[in-house]
């Protein structure tokens, strides 16, 4: 169904959900220079739009005052590059939705970026880069294989160990890592994933399963990639859910347990079908943490009785500011 152009005029807006629109086309309306389509927007949601990267870029361009912006579903037929320009912008989040690049150009208030069940076309990646975004505290799910990370000026190069001082995101505190530990190109991605975030306190992995494995990473993969800044002094909080007692998770997570020495809560969620019980998820996670382990750690353990691959995340509790850490497990 065609949006009709006359909402366009609605100034008074403040929230707007729009789902299964076609958008209209925008190109001969007037841009920039404080051409307003919505002065007063704060929370954009679209949901299974159509629409284009030069409507999307008009709409953001023209609602200066948005907050919050939720995409959910698949937008499009094209592949939207997602160019995040805001003065207000709080919160992104990007939920299923087929995007080609996701930008975040200026966002000097942005806090949080959600992105969830990222899809790509075969063989390519979903480029994500973030650029202005200093105040940027939680990210996630990011997803090694499917996302080519750039920070600032560069891409984050996965083959070498080289890491650039420039190249990192110092202000994100929470972040969230979407891995496929059967796929061993992925999880070689995953130390230059972590070193790009040396101050994160909390650290949530959500584990997939995959039909084939390539190939497991031993512990001394692990131990070669060098120091991660984050895991050694700075990780608090880890949650890892979905957890199948497979050798390269077993492997990160003894490697996590081995290094991080501020580590206060670890909470393992084993994945339905992998375990029997409860005790049995235990005595795997027993095989992973040291002998004779000192740590002030604790670790809470339990099995999913959600849906397999854990639930979808939910877009009101991304956007609800009081909800300090919308990832926790509870
Ligand atoms: C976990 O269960 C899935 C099937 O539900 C199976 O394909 C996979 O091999 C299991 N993983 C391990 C490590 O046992």
């Amino acid at each position: 169904m065609p949006l009709p152009a006359e909402l366009l005029a609605a100034a008074t807006l403040t929230r707007l959900f729009l789902g299964f629109w076609k958008f209209p086309d925008t190109s001969a309306l007037p841009r920039g220079g404080g051409a307003a389509a919505f002065p007063n927007l704060r929370e954009l949601v679209l949901s299974a739009m159509d629409i284009d990267s030069r409507d999307l870029d008009f709409l953001l361009d023209g609602s200066p005052a948005l907050e919050k912006l939720g995409i959910q579903g698949r937008i499009s037929n094209k592949g939207i590059r997602l160019r995040l320009v805001g003065q207000r912008l709080r919160c992104v989040q990007l939920h299923v939705s087929a995007v080609e690049s996701i930008a975040v150009v200026d966002a000097p208030r942005l806090e949080r970026l959600f992105l969830s069940g990222s899809r790509m076309r075969e063989g390519s990646f979903i480029r994500l880069k973030i650029g202005n975004a200093p105040k940027l505290r939680l990210l996630g799910y990011l997803e090694p294989g499917t996302h080519m990370l750039e920070i600032g000026n560069s891409v984050i190069n996965f083959a070498g160990t080289s890491s650039n001082l420039r190249s990192m995101a110092p202000s994100v505190k929470v972040l969230g890592l979407h891995v496929r530990f059967g796929v061993q190109n992925d999880v070689k991605m995953l130390p230059a994933f972590l070193k790009c975030f040396p101050n994160v306190e909390t650290l949530h992995i959500m584990s997939e399963k995959t039909k084939e494995t390539t190939g497991k990473l031993n512990l001394k993969f692990w131990q070669e990639a060098g120091p991660i800044e984050s895991i050694q002094s700075h990780i608090k909080t880890m949650t890892f859910r979905e957890f199948q007692g497979d050798p390269s998770e077993a492997s990160f997570l003894k490697f996590v347990f081995q290094t991080a020495q501020i580590l206060k809560d670890a909470v393992i969620v084993g994945a339905k079908g992998n375990f029997t019980s409860i005790p049995e998820v235990i005595r795997k996670v027993r095989t992973l943490t040291p002998e004779n382990w000192g740590s002030k750690c604790s670790v809470h353990i339990s099995q999913s009785s959600g849906p397999e691959g854990g639930q979808l995340f939910s877009l009101r509790a991304g956007f609800e500011f009081s909800i300090s850490d919308p990832f926790r497990y509870y």
